[in-house]
């Protein structure tokens, strides 16, 4: 039983851990949103334009919007099986090029994606914005919690 409570707690503390993420504002996102319209859509009927839709990019996997045609490097960056957690997204958004040479390690690697959203701010917001339309966003995070889960009780 003091097991099955110390559990639960655990579960909880990791899942609130989880929830506030980066704690952007998701009305200010919103309107930051814009400066990405002129490439990317969301929400009901979007679809791919110079960039792909972004309705469930956050917790989904890195290059996966069907019927988008990607550049190379992002392409093998997914097929490492990475996904676009808030963290993720953050660092990304920040310089797309940058980011995709420094995960594959590779000096060469390019971005489709020339845009750069510099400040911190806005990063946080928009990407609040973003995983208030995902429905990946929640599934990552009891994904998560069911995971410590047997951690947890395995170890105990
Ligand atoms: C000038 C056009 C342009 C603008 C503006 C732009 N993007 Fe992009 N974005 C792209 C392109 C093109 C790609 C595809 C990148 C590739 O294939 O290398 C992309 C890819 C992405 C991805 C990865 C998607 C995936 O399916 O893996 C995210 C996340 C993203 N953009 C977020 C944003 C956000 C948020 C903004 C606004 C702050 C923004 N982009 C502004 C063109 C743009």
């Amino acid at each position: 039983m003091k097991q099955q409570i110390l559990a639960a707690a655990f579960i909880s503390a990791t899942a609130f851990a989880a929830t506030p993420a980066l704690a952007g504002d998701v009305a200010k996102g919103e309107s930051v949103f814009k400066k990405c319209a002129s490439c990317h859509m969301v929400g009901e009927g979007a679809k791919n334009k110079v960039g792909p839709i972004l309705t469930n990019v956050v917790g989904s996997q890195i290059a996966s919007v069907e019927g988008y045609k990607y550049g190379k490097s992002i392409v093998a960056l997914g097929e490492t099986g990475a996904t676009w957690t808030e963290e993720e997204i953050f660092e990304y958004l920040a310089d797309p090029k940058k980011y995709l040479r420094a995960k594959l390690d590779d000096k060469k690697a390019k971005s489709k994606m020339s845009f750069k959203l510099k400040k911190e701010e806005e990063r946080k917001d928009v990407i609040a914005y973003l995983a208030s339309l995902s429905s990946n966003a929640a599934a990552t995070e009891e994904g998560e919690a069911a995971s410590e889960e047997e951690t947890s009780t395995t170890t105990n």
